[in-house]
């Protein structure tokens, strides 16, 4: 019989695909839905089977903001949400309405490499800034203003995707400053920000968007469910304005309506609490387990940043080794990785690859890093 595809991943049997940065099965939470679900359902009112409001269900974005408030412990303004079918979606309109082919857009290198694939979709001049272990690095970036005009500048603040670095306060606020006297929009893609494994992050730069330079990206995949297809903008009125006026939603009303009303009993009945609660604590113990595999079975001149939210690991090899050749090799012996190179926006990163801890159980994880200290071990001795 044809077996016909569901889900985006498919991965052949028995491969450990280290590089997939998604839920496990199991963190998938059905009951959690259901029960949202038929609670919503159970209510007469049915708005959220109808067109929805440009903007976003305003009944959603008072639960919303009132859940980031508590969150970020800082007051959000349902007025400053924007509801997304994810943040790609919410990135993809962003560019669409704030950027034309051949506008200079600036982003980290590495960067997350699906937000490189939306950029080259909108045709525009990626020039790519460099970052260390405090992220985006701001001196780099400011030395580029003098050369180029960006529209928008792409950061993930927050517990990077591949980087796992975080950029501490005083770089968030020079950043700002610099959209400021350089008039660029900072486009913060802070979907990691709320899986912290360790101490608190810094105020994500949501908490910056009132002065109209910062569009913060939201999304629910990471903390409930990928298949949601459901995220949220953060900005001034203004700028969402500019999102609520474009075609796409004027043509189909508010993103997600049915989602959004099922989400929105999930936050009031405490269940999306509670499951970032449980997720950070399955996904501590995960990145536990694997960055100690990876001490383990490694070979010393493989190095890395420890994690401390977020979903990935980001591994440095020597110079000149080929991440590209070692996952050929390592997917004969039925694990995989990403290597650098997607990551790059100027065909670099040869040297470096991507691993999560997010898809696979701690069993899964420990064979992964050995079969890949083994792969590893020969290619580069
Ligand atoms: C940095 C980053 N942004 C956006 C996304 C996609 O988010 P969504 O599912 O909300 O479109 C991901 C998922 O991997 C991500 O890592």
């Amino acid at each position: 019989m044809v077996q016909l595809q569901t889900t985006q991943l498919s991965l052949p049997p028995g491969m450990i695909h280290l590089g997939v940065g998604q839920p496990s099965p199991g963190l998938l939470p059905l009951g959690l839905i259901r029960k949202a679900a038929e609670h919503r359902l159970n209510q007469p009112d049915s708005s959220l089977l109808a067109y929805g409001a440009e903007q976003g269900d305003g009944y959603f974005r008072a639960a919303l903001a009132q859940f980031l408030s508590d969150q970020y412990g800082e007051a959000v303004n349902p007025e400053h949400l924007f509801v997304t079918a994810g943040a790609s979606q919410g990135l993809d309109l962003i560019c669409t309405v704030f950027a034309k082919t051949g506008d200079t857009i600036f982003v980290e290198e590495p960067s997350y490499f699906l937000a490189l694939r939306i950029f080259a979709d909108h045709h525009l001049n990626i020039v790519s800034i460099p970052t260390d272990a405090e992220g985006l690095d701001v001196d780099a970036l400011e030395a580029k203003l003098a050369i180029h005009s960006p529209v928008l500048v792409y950061t993930i603040p927050t517990y990077h995707n591949p980087g796992s670095f975080t950029m501490p306060q005083s770089r968030r606020e020079r950043l700002v400053q610099l959209s400021r006297r350089h008039n660029f929009i900072i486009v913060a893609d802070e979907v990691y920000h709320l899986l912290s494994y360790a101490e608190p992050p810094p105020r994500p730069l949501a908490c910056y968007a009132g002065d109209g330079h910062v569009l913060s990206l939201g999304s629910f995949s990471k903390i409930l469910a990928p298949g949601l297809r459901l995220g949220w903008v953060q900005g001034t009125p203004d700028l969402l304005q500019r999102l609520i006026r474009s075609g796409l939603v004027d043509s189909g009303g508010g993103l997600n309506p049915f989602t959004s009303g099922v989400v929105k009993s999930a936050i009031e009945l405490g269940l999306l609490a509670e499951n970032i609660q449980y997720l950070r604590s399955v996904y501590r113990q995960r990145l536990a387990v694997l960055q100690t595999a990876i001490r383990q079975e490694l070979p010393g001149s493989t190095t890395f940043l420890e994690a401390k939210g977020g979903f990935f690991l980001w591994l440095k090899l020597p110079e000149g080794a080929d991440t590209g050749i070692l996952l050929k090799e390592a997917r004969q012996e039925n694990v995989a990785f990403l290597p650098g190179t997607l990551f790059s926006s100027r065909a670099g990163l040869n040297n470096y690859m991507r691993l999560s801890f997010a898809l696979y159980e701690e069993d899964d994880l420990k064979t992964g890093a050995q079969v890949l200290g083994r792969v590893l071990k020969q290619h580069l001795t």
